[in-house]
């Protein structure tokens, strides 16, 4: 075989033997067989010296040829064996839980009513629930609520039409009986709930919002105790510098009434001086009397306030719709 022809035989080796290594090891051999200091390839050019002159040049060009085609399909065989030696083995399993995922939040009315509730609990009270469709007894008459009180209009309430007249909650007072009439004194409880008005929406009032009602019932319960109480949670709630007020009102279920007014720095930044953010009192003796509790015997105070209005105070919100509309922009800030 002449040189010219052992040449391209070698080069054909060299290629398919290339071609065919899977992993790069056999490609690292395939090379030292054919370009290595013993290879092939590198023979053959030893073998170029022992030609006469005349016949060296094409020798010599078949001879670089045959080494540049060898050399380019070796780069790009190590550049594929390279990229498949570092794709995973397996296949990938992309419903694995991932390292961080992303659990979400609690809402902001969760988040301040669980403060409420903890704030409370620390004093000895427990949480206590009622049906949002209530009737008319628990919501108004045994709260010693007259049959000609505006909250019993139909502009003011959401009646449901079935029989018995059910309504939707207009306040959680209504738990206060539920609890009375089950349980005896002496009672301590708050009430977390939902309760609905037929409030237009606007940036303040919604038809639906939340409440905690508070019911603390004892031998010997002084308007003291209210204060101390009330004033204890806002404080640990909203901040050190809360000033709290208490004003004459009228309740029906409590005597005598109040209404509480709350102020602080975030307040007097809305350009305010006071806000108005609770009702309470003393239990009402007639209220006692109709759950069967005897008023010679127990005293008690109450008290409701409305849980956004402290949520929009704490953050400083102003349209209370937001807490509704479950935009994640909102509800990723808290
Ligand atoms: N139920 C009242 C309201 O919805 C709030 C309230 C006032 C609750 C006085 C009470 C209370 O327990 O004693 O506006």
């Amino acid at each position: 075989m002449s040189l010219l022809d052992r040449i391209d035989a070698v080069k054909q080796a060299a290629m398919s033997e290339l071609a065919a290594a899977a992993e790069l090891p056999a490609l690292e051999r395939a090379k030292g067989a054919f370009l290595g200091a013993e290879g092939q390839l590198t023979l053959l050019l030893k073998e170029l010296g022992t030609l006469a002159r005349e016949e060296r040049p094409v020798a010599g060009k078949a001879l670089n040829a045959a080494k540049q085609e060898v050399e380019l399909l070796l780069a790009q065989r190590r550049s594929d064996l390279e990229l498949k030696a570092s794709l995973p083995k397996e296949p990938t399993d992309f419903s694995l839980p991932g390292r961080r995922r992303p659990l979400g939040r609690l809402h902001p009315l969760t988040l301040v009513t669980q403060d409420i509730i903890r704030a409370f609990r620390r004093l000895g009270f427990v949480v206590a629930d009622g049906p949002e469709i209530e009737d008319e007894y628990h919501c108004f008459d045994a709260l010693n609520t007259p049959a000609d009180h505006p909250a019993r209009d139909t502009q003011d309430t959401f009646f449901v039409d079935a029989p018995g007249r059910p309504l939707l909650r207009t306040h959680t007072s209504s738990v206060q009986i539920r609890v009375m009439r089950q349980l005896p004194p002496p009672i301590r409880i708050i009430v977390p709930g939902r309760v609905y008005r037929r409030d237009n929406a606007d940036a303040t009032h919604n038809p639906t919002f939340h409440q905690i009602e508070g019911l603390y019932v004892d031998r010997g319960v002084t308007v003291g105790d209210l204060k101390g109480t009330v004033e204890a949670v806002f404080r640990e709630l909203l901040g050190a510098d809360v000033k709290l007020r208490f004003r004459p009102h009228y309740f029906s279920y409590t005597e005598p009434s109040l209404e509480i007014d709350f102020t602080n720095s975030l307040v007097r930044k809305l350009g305010k001086d006071w806000l108005e953010i609770a009702g309470c009192g003393m239990v009402h003796p007639k209220v006692f009397e109709n759950v069967g509790y005897d008023p010679e015997v127990w005293t008690g105070w109450a008290f409701g306030f409305g849980i956004e209005r402290i949520a929009m105070l704490r953050y400083g919100i102003t349209d209370i719709r937001l807490f509704y509309e479950n935009d994640v922009r909102f509800l990723r800030q808290f």
